[in-house]
């Protein structure tokens, strides 16, 4: 079992990002940063009720932007969580945090808090690539963030990059990645920009005053990640996500892909338990008001069918180093996928069918071919 809390607020909303987030001038002021964790609590009381008897293995609080909030008050939930819900001894408990928001002192408080796991938004070490992202932080913040949080305690550390922003260059992907290994990181995310539509940079794009991120461009990159990675003594175990060693794998993040049990909390977040998943309403003050009301915060509902639960387990597990059970999956389609260089059987895990380096470049293609 997990717990997603999600925090919907960013000081300024980036080109590309459609989350669900605000800004203070979005929401009119500050107000609902401030009511945050009380409502929080509120919804992590009823998911207690839920729950009974269950411990959570790890909590992930995500965002927008969640080191906008004072660290007390993301402590306050984490504690609220472990009293309520109760909290197993190892739990891996991470949050993210972008590097302008983020000190040594709240770090410490994180920390002893029972946060033992950061993900910093580094996305790039180049200037150039930054503005085009809209990104507001200073590259060189990035060390002393992972520095601090070291000193602090925080046993795992992870960076999240991305590649593929118009202006980039190998150079400076390959820069970024070096950057990054420069850090010590036990973990990375690298994913490739995706245009989302609805987006400042969409609309830049449709303008013409952007380029969209080009496919081969993106594969090249990817290649160039994979290769400074392992030489640096990382290994892949999900498409987009390497670790340092097994241990540094993110516990939280397997959960969603193994579709075990999580609990979202906050406006827009998502949950599933057993067969049933749900979303809770995506503005905050709808969701400030259902709570007050003393009702769940849910917009909607439904119940996995085995059918869709059979398409995710595809869709998600051949994402993975560890791949799918080959008896699972249609012989000739694989037969054909086997023989373009795209899925072989596992070279450690018998019986089992992963994807190829190759594979790897179009893992969702080949997802799709294979449900
Ligand atoms: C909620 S954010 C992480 C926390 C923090 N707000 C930040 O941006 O650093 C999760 C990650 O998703 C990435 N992301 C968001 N939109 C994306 C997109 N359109 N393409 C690729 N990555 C995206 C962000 O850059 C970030 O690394
Ligand atoms: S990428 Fe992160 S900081 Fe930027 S708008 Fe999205 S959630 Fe906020």
């Amino acid at each position: 079992l997990g717990v997603y809390v999600h925090v919907p607020f960013c000081s300024v909303r980036c080109g590309y990002c459609d989350f669900n987030t605000y800004t203070a001038t979005e929401l009119g002021g500050g107000g609902e940063q401030a009511a945050y964790a009380d409502q929080a609590i509120l919804e992590i009381s009823m998911a207690a009720q839920a729950l009974k008897g269950r411990l959570v293995e790890t909590v992930f609080f995500g965002g927008g932007t969640p080191t906008l909030l004072p660290a007390a008050d993301l402590v306050r939930i984490l504690t609220a969580i472990d009293e309520e819900i109760g909290l197993a001894p190892d739990a891996e408990v991470t949050t993210e945090a972008n590097p302008d928001s983020v000190s040594a002192t709240d770090l410490l408080e994180l920390r002893t808090g029972g946060f033992n796991r950061i993900s910093i938004g580094m996305q790039s070490a180049a200037q150039h690539v930054l503005r085009v992202l809209e990104r507001t932080h200073d590259p060189a913040r990035v060390p002393h963030a992972v520095a601090w949080a070291r000193e602090a305690g925080f046993e795992q550390v992870s960076l999240d990059l991305i590649y593929g922003a118009m202006g980039e260059s190998q150079q400076d992907w390959r820069a970024t990645l070096q950057a990054a290994l420069a850090c010590e990181p036990d973990h990375l995310s690298a994913y490739s920009l995706i245009v989302e539509s609805g987006t400042r940079l969409a609309r830049q794009i449709r303008q013409g005053l952007i380029t969209a991120p080009d496919e081969d461009d993106l594969a090249d990159k990817y290649l160039i990640a994979e290769e400074l990675l392992t030489n640096a003594g990382f290994h892949w175990y999900e498409i987009s996500n390497w670790a340092r060693a097994k241990d540094s794998e993110c516990r939280h993040n397997q959960l969603y892909w193994h579709s075990d049990d999580w609990w979202g909390v906050g406006p827009g977040a998502h949950s599933h338990l057993a067969d049933r998943r749900w979303w809770n309403v995506k503005h905050p003050s709808t969701y400030a008001r259902k709570l007050a009301a003393g009702e769940q915060p849910v917009e909607g509902e439904e119940v996995l069918t085995d059918e869709m639960k059979a398409l995710e387990t595809v869709m998600l597990g051949i994402r993975l180093s560890e791949g799918l059970p080959t008896e699972t999956l249609d012989t000739h389609k694989l037969a054909d996928l086997q023989a373009r260089g795209l899925v072989q059987t596992h070279p450690d895990l018998p019986g089992r069918t992963v994807l190829t380096l190759p594979g790897r470049l179009l893992g969702d293609a080949i997802a799709r071919e294979l449900v």
